[in-house]
């Protein structure tokens, strides 16, 4: 690969040059706004002949960020551009993966159609597969997964004495296990039922071993935050002290922040999304994954 070229699209423009630092890679400048009826202009300011070029666009709130990115692929490409990866510190549209109710788009799978379309590869971070085992079921370009769980760990154990590593729901046992294992912690994995998008309830496990320990809520994701707060409260009912909480993706909806407040102790993210918790830097291993990208 020669030197790849990276832009930031609108909402990642923090995360370039942290990028581009791990990636030994240029900076690319690109120009974009809003004309006053609410359509997008863009024009790509650096010469892309012949170059790798990297897209990075973190897919949070995506419905406002995919024209843009299609925009920048499709004009990248008419300037020349040899290679075309997306860098998607989140991947948008994971969850909604089988059709719950009758009519119910499957967004997923559109969703990945469309960028498999513009894009020769894309490299992201612990996507939320649940009932896709793998992203090729759905995308149909190249794709590489980078975990966040080794950095957890390392981040538990500089951070936190004698943790206890706490689960919401079964579908986090993948990488919780492996954030025990690597914190050298014991782990409990507690059991989740959603009735709505801010409605949970949460069966914790008896703990009563574990008092001792300084529990440590670990999660993929924090969107509305009524995981981790209903996850909170019952473990204070059980006698523990606010746990902290170690997130992948802080995506922080709406009231999240002050859903959250008061129930638990430190809350921790990577820098997936931008947001004020972040605390664990993702583009060291991202600059490694694509540096081995097609
Ligand atoms: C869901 O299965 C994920 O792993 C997270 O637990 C979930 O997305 C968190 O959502 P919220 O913060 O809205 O409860």
């Amino acid at each position: 690969m020669n030197r790849p070229i990276v832009f930031a699209l609108p909402g990642s423009e923090a995360l370039l040059q942290a990028l581009c630092t791990a990636l030994d890679a240029e900076p690319g400048a690109l120009e974009h706004r809003q004309f006053p009826d609410g359509e997008t202009y863009l024009r790509i300011e650096s010469d892309v002949a012949d170059r790798h070029v990297v897209l990075l666009s973190s897919l949070d709130r995506p419905d406002g960020k995919l024209l843009p990115l299609l925009f920048a692929a499709d004009t990248l490409r008419e300037l020349g551009a040899l290679k075309l990866g997306l860098v998607a510190p989140y991947l948008a549209y994971m969850r909604q993966d089988v059709r719950f109710h009758p009519g119910e788009a499957v967004t997923s799978r559109t969703f990945a159609a469309l960028l498999s379309r513009h894009l020769d590869w894309m490299v992201t971070v612990d996507p939320h597969l649940h009932r896709y085992h793998a992203l090729a079921e759905i995308y149909r370009i190249p794709t590489q997964v980078v975990h966040a769980a080794p950095l957890l760990a390392a981040w538990i154990k500089r951070n936190v004495a004698r943790p206890l590593i706490i689960g919401p729901d079964m579908e986090s046992e993948q990488w919780v296990a492996q954030v025990a294992a690597d914190a050298d912690a014991p782990f409990l994995v507690c059991e989740k039922v959603r009735s709505g998008d801010r409605e949970v309830t949460i069966s914790i496990p008896n703990a009563s071993a574990f008092l001792d320990r300084q529990a440590v809520l670990v999660d993929d994701i924090t969107s509305s935050g009524r995981t981790l707060a209903v996850a909170a409260r019952q473990l204070a009912s059980m006698g523990f002290a606010p746990p902290d909480c170690v997130v992948v993706h802080p995506l922080f909806a709406g009231d999240a922040a002050q859903v959250l407040g008061g129930y638990v102790g430190r809350i921790v993210s990577t820098n997936t999304i931008v947001h004020t918790s972040n605390d664990i830097d993702m583009m060291p291993v991202i600059a490694e994954a694509v540096r081995n990208a097609p």
